[in-house]
């Protein structure tokens, strides 16, 4: 037997027992007499003590153990005459009597602490010695505890768990596919799911009702810190539903996983349409853990003199409060290029500082007078020490670059609070996106969004106007400012199908190569289904108050797509290659 107790369990109460315990040296230290080893498994950290003058030779032994040696030891609880009370165990320490070296181990490359000196690449090489850090563990085992939940709280609603293939044909969801070779096939490809779309739909016209799977998906797109070549999803689907059902069933799994994981109760989940999501906070997933909502100055700020504002589509600002005196002219100055960087891409910053005494303080000063930078404040609700900040440009491109700014200076201000969950359910997308540069339609979600019931009629116009008025029947939970979920009622008529794909500039042939198996299946009595998939690395991110979803993947990619730890993707054998029927061409 290797032990009678794991590392993190020994107590006050236990003291007097004779135990025996296997771990990890997390470290070792030497007082002369006494040396002490601070053994470490998945549960905790139990203080071992050798004492010379018991046993020198043992003593002499454990001095020589090093970082990461894993042994065992048998000795005698007892109390600590210093306690740790940081550490679930820091009231009692192990005398040991016997000492096992189960395995020795080389220096490890970084330190196995939260607090760690190793680099990304090293740690992500080192996997394994990274997944012993507490703080990565402990990730690992919360998102084990939501996937075990949302079983639990789906089977309880009847949804049964079905495994959906993974060498498949290409599933659009607006990223490239991964491919694999056939060899039985040549020439011919498999492409990796980006979802399982297509084949829950089939199974909502099998009868299946209420389908889920905590599932792989796939899409070569470029990389973020929330965002991995392979991911996972929790997908849904179920039949005879409308979007109300679907929400509140996923309101339900969402507000059970962190009741269950956290101990947090959420209330209800507000509902913002798309275009007041975009009006107020300039993202349609805005983050509602502080206010800061856009106010529109056309009608103030136009006619007077100041040309950039005469000539733009739009003039619209934030009020960051009490940041008047906190932002001297060089830090604004900084700001300034803050938003002119690349990435966010505005021309110029305007601020109104509003003064104590009631002045203003402002970068377009000479062409406004006190009283109409007033009018200003009081559309902001604005107060003395509070700062205006401003752009003005094409409408669209200027909403999001203020909606960049916004988080920006929620995060310099410390709005963003751990522990602090907004949840929002974001309705009503536009159905198409009209594409300037490639002349046609795209499908805001993906081409099996049905339109809103009322738009159904419209969606068989030819009008281009009336066409990208349509509405879709789809809806993305936003938590945090992050997209956690999305999906939709779904098409369920054939004619409305081939429509569809007719928008977004499929030929009739294109559309039945492609999706023939769906529209044929729609034909043998399709029930109206909807559904939704959550991204599940995010959902624990989120949750556990991080933005970059790596830590909550086992082995994730870095960002150029490589597992740095198997050194994958790699050459494959010519002999490979002849095989799949595949040649390598040079760039
Ligand atoms: P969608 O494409 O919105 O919908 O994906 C659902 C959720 O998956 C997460 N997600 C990702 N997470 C990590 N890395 C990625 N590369 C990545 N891409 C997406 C997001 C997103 O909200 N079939 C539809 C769902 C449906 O209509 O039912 C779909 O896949 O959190």
């Amino acid at each position: 037997m290797y032990r009678t107790h794991n590392c993190g369990e020994l107590r006050i109460a236990d003291v007097g027992k004779e135990v025996k315990l296997s771990g990890w040296v997390q470290s070792n230290r030497d007082f002369g007499g006494m040396t002490f080893i601070d053994l470490r498994d998945r549960y905790g950290i139990t203080q071992l003590v050798f004492n010379s003058e018991e046993d020198a030779a043992l003593c002499e032994r454990a001095r020589k153990l090093g970082r990461e040696f894993v042994i065992s030891a048998t000795g005698v609880v007892r109390e600590r005459s210093s306690k740790n009370p940081n550490r679930a165990t820091g009231d009692i320490e192990i005398e040991v009597k016997e000492l096992a070296v189960l395995n020795a181990s080389k220096v490890p490359p970084f330190t196995i602490e939260d607090e760690t000196d190793g680099g990304d690449d090293l740690r992500m090489k080192y996997r394994y010695l990274d997944i012993r850090r507490p703080i990565v563990r402990e990730n690992l085992v919360f998102r084990s505890k939501l996937a075990i939940e949302t079983r639990k709280y789906l089977a309880d609603e009847g949804f049964v768990e079905i495994e959906t293939p993974n060498l498949i044909k290409s599933t659009p969801e607006g990223a490239r596919d991964f491919v694999v070779p056939s060899r039985m096939n040549p020439g011919q490809f498999y492409a990796l799911p980006q979802s399982p779309q297509t084949f829950k739909q089939i199974l909502m016209v099998a009868g299946m009702d209420k389908y889920f799977q905590i599932v792989k998906c796939f899409r070569d797109e470029d990389l973020r810190a929330d965002r991995q070549p392979e991911f996972t999803q929790i997908d849904c689907e179920m039949s005879f539903v409308t979007r109300e059902e679907v929400l509140q069933t996923f309101e339900g799994l969402t507000k059970h996983l962190f009741r269950e994981a956290l101990g947090v109760e959420l209330p209800d989940f507000p509902r913002m349409n798309y275009d007041e999501a975009i009006t107020k906070y300039g993202s349609d997933k805005p983050d509602l853990r502080f206010g800061m909502e856009f106010v529109e100055l056309n009608d103030l700020a136009k006619g007077k003199g100041f040309g950039v504002f005469d000539n733009a589509e739009l003039i619209v600002g934030i009020c960051a409060k009490g940041q008047a005196e906190e932002y001297s002219n060089k830090a604004i100055k900084e700001l300034t290029e803050w938003v002119q960087r690349p990435q966010i891409g505005a021309k110029g910053l305007v601020y109104v500082k509003v003064n104590a005494d009631g002045t203003f303080k402002s970068s377009v000063g000479k062409f406004y007078s006190d009283d109409d930078l007033k009018q200003w404040a009081e559309a902001f609700g604005a107060e003395a020490g509070d700062m205006l900040l401003i752009l003005s440009g094409e409408a669209e491109k200027t909403r999001k670059q203020l909606g960049e700014l916004r988080l920006e200076m929620g995060r310099r201000m410390g709005l963003m609070k751990p522990g602090d969950y907004k949840p929002l359910w974001v309705v009503d997308f536009p159905l198409l996106e009209w594409d300037e540069e490639a002349g046609r339609f795209f499908a805001m979600h993906h081409p099996f969004t049905s339109p809103k019931p009322e738009d159904e009629e419209k969606m068989l116009s030819d009008d281009f106007e009336t066409l990208k008025s349509l509405r879709a029947n789809a809806y993305d939970l936003v938590i945090n400012g992050a997209e956690i979920g999305g999906g939709s009622i779904r098409i369920h008529d054939r004619k409305l199908q081939e429509k569809n794909f007719k928008l977004l500039g499929f030929t009739e042939e294109e559309a039945e190569k492609q999706f023939g198996f769906l529209m044929g299946a729609f034909e043998y009595g399709a029930p109206p289904h909807g559904g939704i998939a959550f991204g599940f690395d995010r959902l624990c991110a989120v949750m556990k108050g991080q933005t970059s979803i790596r830590d909550f993947i086992a082995f994730p990619k870095n960002n150029m797509g490589r597992d740095v730890m198997i050194d994958a993707p790699s050459e494959i054998d010519p002999a490979q290659l002849e095989e799949l029927g595949l040649k390598l061409v040079d760039k």
